[in-house]
């Protein structure tokens, strides 16, 4: 059975929400999931696992949330972490940039991200959770 290690940052709980979203939908195609809080994360949860997914809001100006999340995706650049992947996070009044930064950054650092980030506007609706279920079933797939 493989695994996927969803690693996220939430602080009002709009991230964690889709992190469970994606855990079900990948659930639903027999992948073993584990949701993993950034503030407990280690490089290990990306070198072991068959798929990752990494979620954090748009915080600061349109930055990754900076005392937990940050410093551990810095943690991967240089290290193997070439498998598939996908990036979600909640936002309010941005556009998205946050998530086009951190997805080039991402490819820099040699990640296979396999579609394209599912960013939604605050607390994620019925559709919304849905889109996460769909981003679950899809990198389970992989
Ligand atoms: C300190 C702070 C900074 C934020 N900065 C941005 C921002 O730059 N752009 C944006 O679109 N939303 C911004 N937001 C809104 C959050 O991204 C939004 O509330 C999101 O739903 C929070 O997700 P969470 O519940 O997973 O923490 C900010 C929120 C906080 C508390």
């Amino acid at each position: 059975m493989k695994t996927l290690n969803i690693i996220y940052w939430s602080g009002t709980g709009n991230t964690e929400m889709m992190a469970e979203g994606i855990k079900k939908g990948a659930e639903a195609k027999d992948i073993k999931v584990n949701l993993v809080r950034a503030e407990e994360a280690e490089l290990n949860h990306v070198i072991e696992a068959d798929l990752v997914a990494f979620g954090c809001p748009s915080m600061g100006a349109e930055v990754l949330e900076e005392s937990a999340m940050e410093p551990f995706i810095d943690s991967l650049n240089g290290n193997n972490i070439n498998k598939p992947t996908v990036l979600f996070g909640s936002y309010d009044w941005g556009d998205g940039e946050w998530m086009r930064n951190w997805e080039e950054r991402m490819s820099e650092y040699g990640s296979n991200i396999i579609c394209e980030p599912l960013i939604l506007q605050n607390t994620p609706d019925d559709t919304g959770l849905s889109e996460c279920e769909a981003l679950g079933a899809k990198i389970a797939s992989c």
